[in-house]
């Protein structure tokens, strides 16, 4: 369904609604679900193992899907019984689909220097401002938001908030024209005098946001990188196949070493990634605490591996690989994103690095063998003053 499809929607750049509906024919939306909602109870691996194989056929579809979960996480993260009980199983039973947006034109990589703001007028918010980049806009029927709710507060400044389709001073705006993965869309969300009831903002309490939104990421990442591995997969699959049937010299050009160590390459590569991202993900859902850390190093890897994988799948499809006519280079446009959203690959490297130094505390014991030049502590300097102790 997915692949013979896949150079359509890319071409006309229009949600694929039947791809949709054969998804939630399959069940697959309520797979990252608990059951009390009405999923599967599946948790981020099973997630990123359907997102894998709907990317290794068009990577579009991989984040058509892998977005309703990064929507509905902080619903399922940071949101109430109640709020969970009222949206997560219309999302489970693929009734509606959700959008996540934090994003905006002036707050991308500094996701907390959102604008968009939300004052308490009673009974209800009054949302205004504008939202950036809100893939599965326009698509979606619920949309979860992060505004500003408290701006006289450094850490307590921003709520998540849910917006519904319909809900009066809410509209979608401009969708963008994209590079890649454009059988899905990604739009403009304005908020004028937008009015939603009190008990749509996340969590018992305002103020939480900037966490769900931080929490969600660190279970949405290992989705994007399992997409980087199902597009790295895909492109590898159709090298292999072209190289081998393609005859230059009289021979097929899989039977030259160079386009062998390429495919090699390409094939150890894409498999380091594969068991980075799962191990991110069964990280994720046992709650382990290091998730951060290597839901990031995972994204970075997978996404990077994706960009090079796909770049080289073009180059063994040579001139022919260069044509729209040939499905791989989609491949390496639908990869391109990968790097970029839901965190740059710039920020991912950020946090791994504020981690590892926020970690390197339990790793104390091994100041004794540094040389640090006012502090002789080494075994060496040690030696040496014993040695120079017993020689006087
Ligand atoms: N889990 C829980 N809490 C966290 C956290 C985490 N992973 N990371 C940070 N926090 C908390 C901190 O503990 C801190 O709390 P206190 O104020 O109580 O101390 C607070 O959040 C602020 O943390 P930082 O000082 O680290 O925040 P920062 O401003 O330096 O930003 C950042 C950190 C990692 C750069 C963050 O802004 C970030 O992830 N930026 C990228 C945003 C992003 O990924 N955007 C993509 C949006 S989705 C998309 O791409 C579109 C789509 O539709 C697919």
């Amino acid at each position: 369904m997915v692949r013979p499809k896949a150079a359509h929607y890319d071409r006309v750049q229009e949600y694929p609604w039947e791809i949709r509906d054969a998804l939630h024919e399959a069940g697959l939306f309520g797979v990252w679900i608990p059951k009390e909602y009405g999923g599967h109870g599946g948790g981020v691996l099973d997630l990123c193992l359907v997102v894998e194989e709907l990317s290794r056929a068009c990577g579009g579809v991989g984040v058509l899907f892998a977005v309703n979960a990064l929507g509905s996480f902080p619903i399922l993260l940071g949101g109430t019984d109640e709020q969970r009980a009222k949206y997560l199983p219309d999302i489970a039973h693929g009734k509606r689909l959700i959008a996540f947006g934090l994003s905006e034109r002036n707050a991308g990589s500094d996701a907390g220097g959102v604008a968009t703001n939300a004052s308490d007028e009673g009974d209800h918010w009054l949302i205004n401002g504008d939202k950036k980049w809100t893939t599965n806009g326009g698509a979606a029927d619920i949309y979860s938001i992060f505004a500003v709710t408290d701006p006289t507060s450094r850490s307590r400044r921003i709520s998540g908030i849910i917006v519904e389709k319909g809900d009066e001073g809410f509209e979608i705006g401009r969708s963008e024209d994209k590079m890649g993965i454009r059988c899905v869309p990604v739009v403009e969300c304005h908020f004028r005098d937008c009015r939603v009831p009190k008990d749509r903002i996340l969590g018992a309490r305002a103020g939480m946001g900037f966490k769900h939104a931080m929490m969600t990421l660190d279970n949405a990442r290992p989705g994007v990188a399992a997409q980087a591995v199902g597009l790295a997969q895909g492109a590898l699959d159709l090298a292999t196949v072209y190289t081998t049937q393609r005859v230059q010299f009289g021979k097929s050009i899989s039977s030259f070493q160079m386009v062998q160590a390429m495919l090699a390459d390409m094939a150890a590569q894409v498999e380091a990634a594969r068991q980075l991202v799962y191990a991110a993900a069964r990280a994720c859902d046992a709650g382990a605490k290091n998730v951060t850390k290597l839901a990031a190093c995972a994204k970075l890897f997978a996404t990077d591996v994706a960009m090079k994988v796909t770049t080289d799948a073009v180059q063994l499809f040579g001139g022919y690989g260069y044509m729209r006519d040939y499905p791989i280079e989609k491949y390496m446009r639908d990869a391109k994103i990968t790097q970029i959203y839901e965190g740059t690959n710039q920020v991912q490297r950020m946090v791994v690095a504020r981690n590892l130094v926020k970690e390197a505390g339990r790793l104390d014991h091994l100041k004794a063998f540094i040389p640090l030049p006012d502090h002789p502590n080494t075994i060496a300097d040690q030696e040496r003053s014993e040695a120079a102790t017993a020689g006087a």
